[in-house]
């Protein structure tokens, strides 16, 4: 594919102050630290406060990210939230955000690919800067996941975690490029990670939070088969589409799903630890704010320059997967 000329300027992320360690979770469910540290890699995950939305997180990280870019609310004219866990079904959370930080010149909506949904949205981004419909983007992922958590499955309630984060993309006219992306889904696989209630399909009632439908339900073992291929898949075609190989990858982040998962893969494209970035010990899967965070944290951390080749790579609920190869 032909490389899209956007660049990231600014990057800013937040997690909540509360943290949940594996020992907690040992008080609250038959698990272990030492089963969740051995089967998932997490240590520790955020735990957004009672009154605290995703909009709010959202909202902290994007103040940061603008901050960093230079730029104010209103050189904004685009935003787009991906998330699992909205404030409401509508608005979206991506209205409540441009509220909040008054960016009244910008169109606002969310993206719903799960854990996908980052990449998903910076590809999107990345297509109306390069159309001239817009300007100067702001991409947010952004989750409250302990708000569809059922604090009584040990299956999912070890892994999931709060936070969020957010990129500011431009049009570019130097060398930073988005050089190529790679999206798929397949909605067969749609009953292996979902909430069943709350929708149209099962509106809520007494007797669907009696049954516990508004919590997520997964299939874990299925999900980790299709997540490893799905997840070299995807990055081999963006590495094709691109026309790089693994050894000119300066760094590779990997969804933080689990860091098995995360081994797999790097094994599967040859690449030493050191350019693949890991967060999940300190806060589990964020979903769709994931990436996002990993991304502004490796900026920060000097893991990642000008002119280095960075990969993102995902899959989440839909099933969905994607992976994006971009020139920082
Ligand atoms: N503590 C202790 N034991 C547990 C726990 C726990 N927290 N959870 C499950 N177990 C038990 C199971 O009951 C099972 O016991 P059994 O053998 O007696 O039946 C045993 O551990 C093995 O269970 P598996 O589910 O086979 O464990 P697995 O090794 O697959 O690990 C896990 C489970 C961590 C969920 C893994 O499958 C996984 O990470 N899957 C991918 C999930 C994922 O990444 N989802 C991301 C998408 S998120 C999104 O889009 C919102």
């Amino acid at each position: 594919m032909k490389p899209i000329n956007v660049k990231v300027i600014g990057t800013g992320s937040y997690v909540p102050e509360k943290v949940l360690t594996n020992e907690d979770l040992e008080k609250m469910v038959d698990t272990s630290d030492e089963w969740i540290t051995t089967r998932t890699g997490i240590k520790t995950r955020r735990i957004a406060a009672e009154d605290e939305a995703t909009s709010d997180m959202a909202y902290k990280a994007a103040c940061k990210a603008l901050d960093d870019a230079g730029l104010g609310p209103k050189d904004i004219d685009l935003i787009i939230v991906a998330t699992i866990t909205p404030d409401m079904f509508f608005p979206s959370t991506a209205c409540w955000v441009q509220e909040k930080l008054k960016a009244e010149n910008a169109t606002a909506f969310d993206l719903s690919a799960a854990c996908s949904g980052y990449i998903f949205s910076y590809a999107i981004a990345s297509g109306f800067l390069s159309s001239g419909t817009y300007k100067n983007a702001l991409v947010i992922g952004a989750e409250k996941l302990t708000s569809i958590l059922d604090w009584e499955d040990r299956g999912t309630c070890v892994i999931f975690g709060d936070g969020a984060g957010a990129a500011v993309l431009t049009i570019s006219s130097g060398d930073s490029q988005l050089l190529a992306y790679d999206l798929g889904s397949n909605g067969a696989y749609g009953d292996l990670l979902y909430i069943p209630g709350g929708g149209s399909k099962n509106p809520a009632t007494e007797e669907t939070v009696k049954n516990r439908m508004h919590y997520i339900k997964m299939n874990g073992n299925a999900v980790f088969k299709i997540a490893v291929n799905k997840m070299k898949e995807t990055v081999i075609n963006s590495m094709k589409k691109a026309n790089i190989k693994p050894d000119d990858i300066s760094l590779l982040i990997p969804h933080q799903a689990n860091l098995r998962i995360i081994d797999a893969l790097r094994r599967a494209l040859k690449l030493p630890e050191e350019r693949v970035f890991v967060n999940i010990d300190k806060y589990g899967n964020t979903s769709a704010a994931s990436i996002a965070i990993a991304f502004d944290e490796a900026i920060k951390e000097g893991h990642i320059k000008r002119g280095d080749i960075v990969g993102f790579a995902a899959f989440g609920g839909g099933l969905t997967w994607g992976s994006a190869i971009l020139k920082y």
